[in-house]
């Protein structure tokens, strides 16, 4: 049976205090009313926000997830994030390897894995980002290099229920363009096919898929096979969009 589907926001950079708590409070509304969305909602705030907005997420039923983390559980790491302490802030999820970490900060796949094994380490679930450089879509290999992406990434230990899969399509991310819903049909028929090679319980393992995912294109989307939810960036920003993609599921 496919998963329950999992809708997560990262805000990226965004939102201060007032503006955060007042998102929560908004979704934590639309959460407890009727009809129930059919999916898992997750946000994923700036750290400066967790603390604040980890008991309005607990009274509300949304889970709360970080943006990243250190792959080491303390030390001298000047401006650097545990996974312990978000745990102790009251997170039950991690976001790691998201395309922009790779890039403007030089992670690599070994960084990511490291990273997501300390989440485990830490009791929290680790979502894993893969996706290709348009350059690498054009190259026709864009499944050969997102595959060994995952693979290289994937903590030791991982499970469906530690672990979830976001692919994101780097020239899909901020620029309104998204792929085919067949190139996404493909892609994640292919992650969840290796997904299947080493871990006995890859069917029930959520498939994310990221990269301008709005109101208007969230139903198709969530409709493809092996979509297990999507990972929002822009429109997670905004009540009324945010809560629209979660009743597409
Ligand atoms: O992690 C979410 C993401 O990178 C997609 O961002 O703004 O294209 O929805 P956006």
């Amino acid at each position: 049976m496919a998963p329950r589907k999992l809708i997560a926001g990262n805000w990226k950079m965004n939102l201060l205090k007032a503006e955060g708590e007042a998102l929560v409070r908004a979704l934590g509304g639309s959460l407890s009313g009727t009809p129930k969305p059919a999916c898992d909602v997750l946000v994923c705030p700036p750290f400066t926000l967790l603390g604040a907005l980890a008991p309005l997420c607990r009274e509300t039923g949304l889970a709360l997830g970080a943006q990243d983390c250190h792959a080491k559980s303390s030390g001298a790491f000047t401006g650097d994030v545990a996974a312990p302490m978000l745990a102790d802030a009251g997170c039950s999820h991690v976001i790691v390897g998201h395309s922009e970490r790779r890039s403007l900060h030089g992670e690599d796949n070994a960084t990511v894995k490291a990273k997501a094994e300390a989440a485990l380490a830490a009791g929290l679930v680790a979502i894993v980002c893969v996706g290709e450089t348009e350059a690498e879509r054009d190259s026709g290999k864009a499944e050969e290099i997102v595959v060994a992406q995952l693979l290289a990434s994937l903590p030791q230990g991982a499970s469906a229920k530690t672990l979830v899969v976001a692919y994101e399509p780097v020239w899909a991310i901020g620029t309104g363009r998204t792929p085919t819903v067949e190139q996404v049909a493909d892609m994640h028929a292919a992650l969840r096919k290796a997904l299947g090679g080493v871990l006995s319980d890859a069917a029930g393992l959520r498939l994310l898929y990221g990269g301008s995912v709005k109101p208007g294109n969230a139903a198709e989307l969530l409709a493809v096979a092996n979509v297990d939810g999507a990972l929002v960036g822009g429109a997670s920003l905004s009540h009324g969009d945010f809560w629209a993609i979660c009743q597409s599921c």
